[in-house]
């Protein structure tokens, strides 16, 4: 799919795509004005799927998937909570979170990057961030699954098959709805320095978030911050198993991490497209696209568009500036970007450290996600030294 868009940016940058009734938008400066253009391409999907009472209850605290004015207040307010220097204080844990899953699997030349280290981890510091008591960690692992567990969806999906698959996950919704109101009611009867007691104090303008906006920014955290970083770490080894220069360059000097991740998340976008809806008629690429068309920013080609990147087909590790999309543009810009550069870089210095080699094995077979939700393994032998 990617070849195909790939070559038809060249030719059609906006597209009408006669297979599901959707725009297609495929070059870097179109995708970064619908992105941020909020005005006329909204985020807010609320009156084209079907109403499902459980979800209703995240939907408050879920500005991902809302439009100015409420999205400011709402991330503004999250914002004062979930800083980079939250952030950044989280750092010890995560080396000693990466390390321990790490330990686990010492002594195997053999095993599975994504079950051992790519998916866990990414919970582990969201529950950490969020201050979960460690007995509770596996309920956050649950409700992560269950919360991805659309994944069979395509966007060819009927309603039909979309209400079945909401259907599905009502009752883990419910309960992790209960465990996280108790959660923060907790914190605000005794207040920390963590996250959630963060949350309950955060105030702009005599405004505060109520506790079930705030559980609904939980959910958002485990649906945006999770198998994304997942995904990121994934892509990362898979990419440096196809450039075994650039592997061997960030062994010798691994302050290169960072900039080699921004190449995997240039080249491998967890989403290839995001999705809007028009608010209006609006002309796009010599188009005009009619209001409520529901358009699909195609960061993926984007990001390879030759306009911005020199040489853009090519993985350069070394690439700076990058200025791709895959953590978006705009008002939604992905709040969680320093929590996943700084997970992606500390797991990759770890695995530096402990092993001299790192490959993907070659006798079984890599599994992957539905490339219509996420571009990401799901399971990743990888063979040590
Ligand atoms: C938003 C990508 C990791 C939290 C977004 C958006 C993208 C994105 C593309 C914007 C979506 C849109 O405009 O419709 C990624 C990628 C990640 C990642 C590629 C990892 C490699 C994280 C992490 C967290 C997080 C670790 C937090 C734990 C959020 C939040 C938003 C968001 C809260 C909503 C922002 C808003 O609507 O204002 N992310 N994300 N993300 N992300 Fe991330």
């Amino acid at each position: 799919r990617l070849d195909h868009w790939i070559d038809r940016r060249g030719v059609e940058p906006v597209y009408l795509d006669e297979e599901n009734g959707m725009w297609r938008l495929l070059d870097h400066a179109t995708v970064s004005r619908v992105l941020s253009e909020p005005g006329t391409f909204s985020s807010d999907f609320s009156g084209l799927a079907p109403v499902q009472e459980d979800f209703e209850a995240f939907r408050t605290g879920m500005f991902l998937t809302m439009d100015p004015p409420n999205h400011r207040k709402l991330r503004t307010l999250v914002s004062q909570a979930f800083t980079p220097r939250t952030v950044a204080g989280l750092e010890p844990r995560i080396h000693q979170i990466t390390e321990e899953l790490l330990d686990a699997v010492a002594g195997q030349r053999r095993f599975d990057l994504v079950e051992a280290l790519a998916y866990p981890l990414p919970i582990l510091v969201i529950a950490e961030l969020l201050g979960i008591p460690a007995q509770d960690r596996e309920l956050f692992e649950k409700w992560a699954k269950v919360l991805f567990s659309g994944d069979q969806l395509t966007e060819n999906s009927t309603m039909a098959e979309i209400e079945a698959a909401l259907q599905m996950i009502a009752p883990t919704i419910r309960e992790m709805n209960e465990y996280m109101l108790a959660h923060i009611k907790y914190h605000r009867a005794n207040p920390s320095d963590g996250l959630t007691s963060k949350l309950c104090r955060a105030s702009v303008d005599g405004e505060s978030l109520a506790d079930q906006e705030m559980v609904g920014f939980v959910a958002l955290l485990l649906v945006a911050g999770h198998i994304t970083t997942t995904a990121l770490i994934g892509n990362a080894t898979i990419s440096l198993d196809r450039h075994p220069a650039a592997a061997a360059a960030l062994r010798e000097d691994p302050s290169g991490i960072p900039v080699a991740l921004e190449e995997v998340l240039r080249c491998l976008p967890p989403f290839n497209e995001l999705g809007r809806r028009t608010t209006t008629e609006v002309e796009l690429g010599g188009r005009t696209i009619p209001a409520n068309s529901i358009i699909m920013a195609n960061i993926a080609s984007a990001n390879r568009d030759p306009r911005v990147f020199a040489d853009a087909e090519s993985f350069d590790f070394t690439r700076t500036p990058n200025p791709h999309l895959t953590f978006g543009h705009g008002i939604h810009f992905c709040l969680g970007t320093p929590l996943a550069r700084m997970e992606g870089r500390i797991a990759f210095e770890a695995l530096n450290r402990r092993y001299a080699g790192l490959s993907v094995a070659r006798s079984e077979p890599v599994e992957f996600q539905n490339p219509a939700m996420i571009v990401s393994v799901r399971k990743l032998p990888v063979d040590v030294v």
